[in-house]
C-alpha cells in the first residue's frame, strides 16, 4: 500500500534513495531532504511495507497569487501504477485557491498534465549546472 503524506514527519534522508534519475550530478539524499523541508507544500508517496519514499512532489508559492511546481518524480520501479497522477491530484488540490499554478515539462509529458486539467503553455528557463548537486554554498 502507498500512503500519501503532506509532511516530512517520521521521514529521514535515508528513506530518499534512487531519485533524480538521469541527472549527471544528482543532489545527495541530504540535499533532497533539505529541498523538501524548504518547499511550501510537499506530498510524498511512501510504500508502507518498506517505509521507502517512492515518489514526491514539491511546490513554492508567494502565498497570494502564484504557485510553481518544480519537482515531481516517481521511482522507476513504481512508475505506471497511478502514483504520479495521485501526487499531482493531491498537490493541485492543495494549490486550488491560487490564481496561477505553473510548471515546466517536456512535450511528451504535456498529455499527462492535460489529463489532470492543466493547459499547454510556452515557457523559459535558466539552469546553473554547476549548482545541480544542491550542495550548500556556506556550511
Ligand atoms: C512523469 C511521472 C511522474 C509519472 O508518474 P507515474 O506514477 O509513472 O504515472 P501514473 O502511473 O500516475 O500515470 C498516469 C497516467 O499518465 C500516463 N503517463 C505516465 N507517464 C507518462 C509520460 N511520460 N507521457 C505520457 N503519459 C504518461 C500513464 O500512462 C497513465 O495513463 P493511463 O491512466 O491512461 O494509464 C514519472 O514517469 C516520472 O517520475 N518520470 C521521471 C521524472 C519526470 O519526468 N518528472 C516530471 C517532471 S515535469
Amino acid at each position: 500500500m502507498i500512503a500519501y503524506r503532506h509532511t516530512l514527519e517520521g521521514i529521514s534522508p535515508d528513506q530518499l534513495k534512487g531519485f533524480f534519475v538521469g541527472w549527471p550530478n544528482p543532489p545527495s539524499k541530504e540535499a533532497h531532504y533539505r529541498l523538501l523541508e524548504h518547499s511550501d507544500a510537499i506530498v510524498i508517496a511512501v510504500e508502507e511495507r518498506s517505509e521507502r519514499v517512492v515518489g514526491f512532489i514539491t511546490a513554492h508559492t508567494d502565498q497570494v497569487l502564484s504557485a510553481y511546481i518544480p519537482f515531481l518524480e516517481v521511482l522507476p520501479d513504481y512508475q505506471g501504477r497511478g502514483i504520479g497522477r495521485q501526487l499531482m491530484r493531491l498537490m493541485l488540490d492543495r494549490l486550488k485557491d491560487f490564481y496561477m499554478v505553473d510548471l515546466l515539462c517536456d512535450e511528451d509529458l504535456q498529455e499527462f498534465y492535460a489529463n489532470l486539467g492543466m493547459r499547454k503553455a510556452t515557457g523559459m528557463m535558466a539552469r546553473n549546472y554547476e549548482r545541480q548537486t544542491g550542495e550548500k554554498l556556506v556550511e
